[in-house]
């Protein structure tokens, strides 16, 4: 079966953080703003489902977080995502390490660690700064261009390919897999259930050419880890595998991607802050600390309780589904005395709470070194070629809940003479 469509309800007023419209039309921030304030673990009604809990406090989604034993991840449980992972088919045996809970979880994460040890991580350096040099080289002599295609989209999937040892030529089949796997609720990407079952099926055929190749030949990339790493001296069964390299192909694109666009759009309209940047690009770190706090580009991940229990005073029953809203934790009050404004140099100061943009405990996310390198050396590069780069139009948004997504977005500049 496929990934669900979220169905939307009529609250009386109240937020429905499942429907996907209240992210295409940036109304969430407004919901999350006021169920911090009056209601922090609040009970969502669905229309296809028991309900969840949404927890929108920073301190809350990190208690959850890090204590898996009450909050599980497992797919058995019903996996990271608002819909029920184990009802969609598969069992255990084919999640990946998202949708596990320790310690089964740290075996397979310590698979795939080497391929983003900080070392290994650092030398794709240079080879990322000259992806970023080339495409910002064939930016169009007109001073517009659509900036997802040209930049935002193609640098993520580019070095994906890099992690997997693939040719770059292989990139398109990568970002459409990708974008039809997480867009369900977008008409424009998720076609028809015939064409999101082909996509599986291509990316599932893919994926298991490259492990019978690496098998045979190992090389020095993430796909020849998977293939020949050991857990208590058993090989990592294939449905696992498959499930692994959708989680890489998803995790390692649509968020990076997200963060590119995003943090651009925030630079536009906060031309003070891009100005910071063009007089100090030293605070370019901070910066990305900052874009992946303002734009959450993961909104929630999922938890199941596995026992009775109380979070802020409200009884949480087991079985019940806790979805974590990284979105609103990133613009809590309660951490930041001005969370809704966009701060370029607010990570250079000490003491100031990490954003949770890449999640809090065991899950935290395994690439957050590879995308902050990509966004700072983009940016860098990006601002010293074209200061004046700017949005020159309306931008078109991915419609769903769980990823916070540009999908078009035109920019103008002054052309490199
Ligand atoms: C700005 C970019 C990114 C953001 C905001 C982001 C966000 C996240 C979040 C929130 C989680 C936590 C999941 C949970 O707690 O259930 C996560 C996990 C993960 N991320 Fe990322 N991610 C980004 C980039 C990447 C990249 C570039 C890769 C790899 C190429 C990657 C690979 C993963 C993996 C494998 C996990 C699962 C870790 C586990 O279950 O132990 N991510 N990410």
């Amino acid at each position: 079966m496929l990934r669900p469509q979220a169905k939307a309800i009529d609250l009386n007023g109240k937020p429905d953080l499942k429907d996907p419209d209240l992210y295409l039309h940036e109304q969430h921030h407004e919901a999350f703003r006021r169920l911090r304030a009056e209601e922090p673990v609040y009970w969502n009604p669905e229309a296809d489902g028991p309900g969840f809990w949404a927890v929108t406090r920073y301190d809350d989604i990190e208690a959850v977080s890090k204590n898996p034993k009450l909050f599980s991840s497992a797919k058995h449980n019903g996996g990271h995502r608002i819909f029920n992972e184990n009802e969609i088919g598969g069992n255990d045996t084919d999640a990946s390490m998202i949708s596990m809970d320790p310690p089964a979880h740290a075996g397979y994460r310590r698979m795939v660690t080497p391929g983003f040890v900080p070392k290994r991580i650092s030398n794709m350096e240079e080879r990322i700064r000259a992806r970023v040099t080339r495409l910002l080289d064939a930016m169009p002599k007109t001073g517009e261009a659509e900036f997802i295609s040209a930049v935002a989209a193609a640098l993520p999937i580019e070095v994906l390919a890099e992690l997997f040892g693939v040719p770059e030529s292989d990139g398109p089949k990568l970002f459409e897999w990708s974008n039809a796997t997480v867009g369900e609720d977008d008409p424009e990407l998720r076609v028809s259930d015939e064409y999101m079952q082909k996509c599986i099926m291509e990316m599932a055929g893919y994926a298991a050419g490259l492990w019978q190749q690496r098998l045979e030949t190992p090389g020095d990339d993430l796909i020849s880890m998977l293939a020949h790493s050991k857990i208590g001296g058993e090989a990592m069964n294939f449905p696992t595998y498959i499930g692994t390299f959708i989680l890489l192909v998803v995790a390692g694109n649509e968020t990076t991607r997200n963060s590119i666009s995003g943090g651009l759009l925030a630079l536009s309209e906060n031309p003070g802050e891009r100005q910071k940047l063009l007089d100090d690009p030293s605070l370019i770190p901070s910066a990305v600390q900052e874009i992946v706090r303002w734009v959450s580009p993961v909104l929630h991940m999922r938890r199941t309780a596995t026992e009775d229990t109380e979070l802020r005073g409200q009884k949480i029953r087991k079985g019940d589904k806790v979805v974590m809203w990284y979105a609103s934790g990133n613009r809590d009050e309660a951490q930041w005395a001005d969370p809704y404004r966009f701060d370029v140099a607010r990570y250079a100061a000490p003491g100031v709470p990490a954003q949770i943009g890449f999640g809090v405990g065991q899950h935290f996310c395994l690439g957050s070194r590879l995308a902050e390198l990509q966004l700072t050396i983009l940016f860098e590069e990006l601002l010293r070629r074209f200061p004046d780069i700017n949005v020159s139009g309306p931008i078109r948004r991915l419609r769903s809940n769980f990823i916070y997504g540009i999908k078009e977005m035109p920019v103008s500049y002054t052309p490199e003479g």
